[in-house]
């Protein structure tokens, strides 16, 4: 589990040299707002926008701001590149080709989700990273959410039991079959499959087939998915819940045992325990050696772990991959070998029938 001792910037004595490409909304919001948390050195700012590099280069604190990548990475020569853009007008990931490039030059790289918009494209980064002996790393915030680390760490202790079935539901549409071959039509399906594909492997392994159905009223769908391992699941893509709704939930059964977490933040683990005398229990309060145990954060202190960049895991990952760079060892989450399989997921829903087995690996 990540539970580390959180250091401020200042404090840190070896940081990574980092350049930074794309100045836009959620990188303000969420990525640069990590990095006072992190050993980051931001030297510099790119975007093809100049005036936004200059004013983000102004607001977190670089020395200079650029409006082309490769003149960026030429001067600077940083150990690492953190890329945070958007597509290409047909649908492909920008940060992909920023990714190849950043890797041809030496330089580790950082990128949000989506690696790439296909199998074939993580194949060759997988490549490039290992022809430049450099890592690359994906933001898959959800695999370092403090309640996900949780539940590994539970599913894997013996009393739980061999996992056995996982339930996660995420709101998304699935556009109708005949959309579905255009690439741009799929920008959002891509841009989000990353968050609950990115959980299914962390927690249950690879995927090795699947079936799904959906509706055409809102685009929603589910998934009958086995594991590798043996283990079963459904995805339940929740497209047409209310704008008011939590939107997520996930529930693994292990042997006797299972855990449930509630909106990202609400962890409880429904540990082995007798269900009282059936037709003669008067209370449904079980021994406290075997009482289910609950964990939310509380929003009243000014402390670390109820701000967001903390509780959907944006800092632990920045903090991951710092970590792996100075110590020159490959991330152990985020990596091409995760991002592969959620891609693909991606290309079963893309390419492969509804209603029929379509098998992954
Ligand atoms: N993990 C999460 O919670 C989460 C949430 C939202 C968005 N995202 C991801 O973040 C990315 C989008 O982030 P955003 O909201 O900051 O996007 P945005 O569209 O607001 O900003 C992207 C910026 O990148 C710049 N850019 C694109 N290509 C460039 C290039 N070659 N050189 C320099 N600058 C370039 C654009 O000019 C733009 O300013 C997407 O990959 C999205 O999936 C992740």
């Amino acid at each position: 589990m990540h539970q580390f001792h959180v250091k401020y910037n200042f404090e840190f004595e070896r940081k990574i040299k980092a350049c930074f490409i794309g100045a836009g909304g959620h990188s303000f919001r969420n990525v640069y707002a990590a990095f006072p948390y992190a050993p980051v050195d931001l030297v510099a700012i790119c975007d093809q926008n100049e005036q936004r590099a200059a004013d983000y280069a102004r607001q977190f604190g670089a020395l200079r701001h650029y409006s082309d990548a490769n003149e960026m990475l030429e001067k600077e020569q940083p150990d690492a590149v953190f890329i945070v853009t958007a597509y290409h007008p047909d649908g492909r990931v920008q940060a992909t080709d920023l990714a190849l490039d950043a890797l041809r030059r030496g330089v580790h790289v950082w990128m949000e989700k989506p690696t790439a918009a296909s199998v074939e494209e993580i194949e060759a980064l997988r490549e490039a990273g290992r022809a430049a002996n450099k890592f690359v790393m994906t933001g898959l915030k959800k695999v370092f959410f403090p309640a996900i680390e949780k539940t590994k760490q539970l599913i894997s202790s013996p009393e739980f039991g061999r996992p056995a079935s996982i339930y996660v539901r995420y709101p998304q549409a699935l556009p109708a079959a005949e959309d579905r071959a255009v690439l741009k039509k799929m920008t959002s399906f891509l841009d989000h499959i990353y968050h609950p594909g990115a959980i299914l492997h962390y927690l249950m392994g690879r995927v090795s087939s699947l079936v799904y159905d959906r509706e055409p009223f809102n685009g929603g769908s589910v998934t009958n998915l086995r594991f590798e391992s043996g283990a079963v699941g459904t995805m339940h893509l929740t497209a047409g819940i209310s704008g008011s709704s939590p939107l997520e939930r996930l529930e693994i059964v292990g042997e006797n045992a299972n855990v449930v977490v509630d909106n990202g933040v609400k962890l409880t683990y429904y540990r082995k325990a007798n269900r009282p005398a059936y037709g003669r229990s008067a209370s449904y309060i079980v021994p406290d050696e075997t009482a289910p145990l609950v964990w939310e954060p509380e929003f009243s202190l000014g402390q670390l772990y109820n701000k967001n960049i903390f509780y959907l895991g944006y800092v632990p990952e920045i903090v991951h991959f710092c970590e792996s760079v100075l110590a020159d060892t490959p991330p152990v989450k985020g990596t091409l070998d995760a991002s592969l399989e959620i891609a693909k997921l991606f290309e079963a829903y893309r390419f492969g029938p509804e209603g029929e087995r379509i098998v992954l690996n």
